[in-house]
């Protein structure tokens, strides 16, 4: 059973051991690893089942670390970097020998970030290598927000867990790289567009593609709970499924539904904030996945601001097969 504790040396010792560690980062919890060391690599991806050609982040503890991994860093690229890290932001960057193939599948480019926790970033420092960390749950399932969500599901498979506590972001980082002279949004995340072209510009964004070979990780069916996820309108599917008698659970932006039992609905963000709404959104899910209902109804938020990115997870737990 994992070990779910403060104590960075103790992490430490585990990283530099080859095995793995849970991490906090603001965004979701990481199941990190020594990015330099290959069979710590392919430990991380054995241990959330992920298919190997779904490559990694890595994460460091500054931009000047980031500059170890990276064979360049292009003007704009590095005016996000100066901005927004540590933070919700990663960057593709052409990537330097030392990175193993097994981090970036072999493709050119590596995924770097600088994440914003007090813990994380103190375990950066203390080891002398950058740390490989996908979402901390087994693949296709929904990411992590707490310790508690990585130990319900990783816990028999590492032995300890830095505890930092609930995400304050909530959704994966943002992932920006650039193609020639464009630059381009590859996922949308918990670091908004609108911050982003406030910095560089008009950017494009290429995040629905299953089959996009830049970024072979996205796949359409992601962040997804067990239970079957209906997204529409809400007074129509209530209506739909009470007529039907079938048990259902519903998250909601804002509103309450009279005639649904409260232990069976979610409310993100009374005040309709959708930061609210994105550090709540997995636990949300995870509750209602685990609840009695046999379906969960949700709808989708307003395309402004983390709305995008909120929708963007919905979609994907909508998906099936
Ligand atoms: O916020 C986050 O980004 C969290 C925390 C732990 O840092 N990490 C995270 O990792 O969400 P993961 O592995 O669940 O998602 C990383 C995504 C994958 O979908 C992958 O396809 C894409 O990043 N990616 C990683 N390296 C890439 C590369 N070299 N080229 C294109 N896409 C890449
Ligand atoms: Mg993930």
């Amino acid at each position: 059973m994992a070990r779910i504790g403060q104590d960075i040396m103790q992490a430490k010792r585990v990283l530099e051991a080859g095995h793995l560690v849970a991490i906090p980062t603001e965004t979701v919890y990481g199941l990190a690893g020594n990015a330099l060391d290959p069979v710590a690599v392919a430990s991380i991806f054995e241990t959330k089942n992920r298919p190997s050609f779904d490559p990694l982040i890595i994460h460091v503890s500054s931009l000047l670390e980031a500059e170890n991994y990276v064979n360049d860093i292009p003007a704009p690229l590095r005016k996000l970097a100066d901005q927004f890290w540590p933070g919700p932001l990663t960057l593709l960057l052409p990537r330097k020998n030392v990175i193993p193939d097994i981090v970036t599948s072999g493709l050119d480019r590596v995924a770097v970030r600088v994440p914003d926790h007090p813990l994380t970033l103190e375990l950066l420092a203390q080891v002398d290598f950058p740390l490989a960390a996908p979402s901390a749950n087994p693949f296709g399932y929904i990411s992590p927000t707490s310790p508690q969500h990585v130990d319900a599901q990783l816990g028999k498979k590492i032995s300890y867990i830095l505890d930092g506590g609930a995400c304050k972001v909530g959704l994966e980082s943002t992932i920006v790289g650039m193609e020639a002279d464009e630059i381009i949004v590859y996922r949308l995340g918990g670091l908004d567009i609108a911050d982003i072209e406030r910095i560089v510009g008009k950017v494009s964004v290429k995040s629905h593609s299953s089959s996009n070979p830049q970024a072979p990780g996205l796949m359409e069916s992601h962040y997804a709970p067990v239970k079957p996820f209906i997204i529409g309108d809400l007074d129509e599917l209530i209506s739909v499924y009470q007529s039907n008698g079938i048990d259902f659970a519903v998250l909601s932006l804002e509103r309450l539904f009279q005639s649904v039992p409260s232990e069976n609905q979610i409310t993100l963000s009374t005040g309709g904030d959708l930061k609210e709404a994105a550090t709540r959104l997995f636990a949300a899910m995870r509750t209602l996945d685990e609840s009695s209902a046999t379906v969960i109804l949700a709808e989708l938020m307003p395309e402004t601001g983390l709305g995008r990115a909120i929708n963007d997870r919905l979609k994907r737990a909508a998906t099936k097969g």
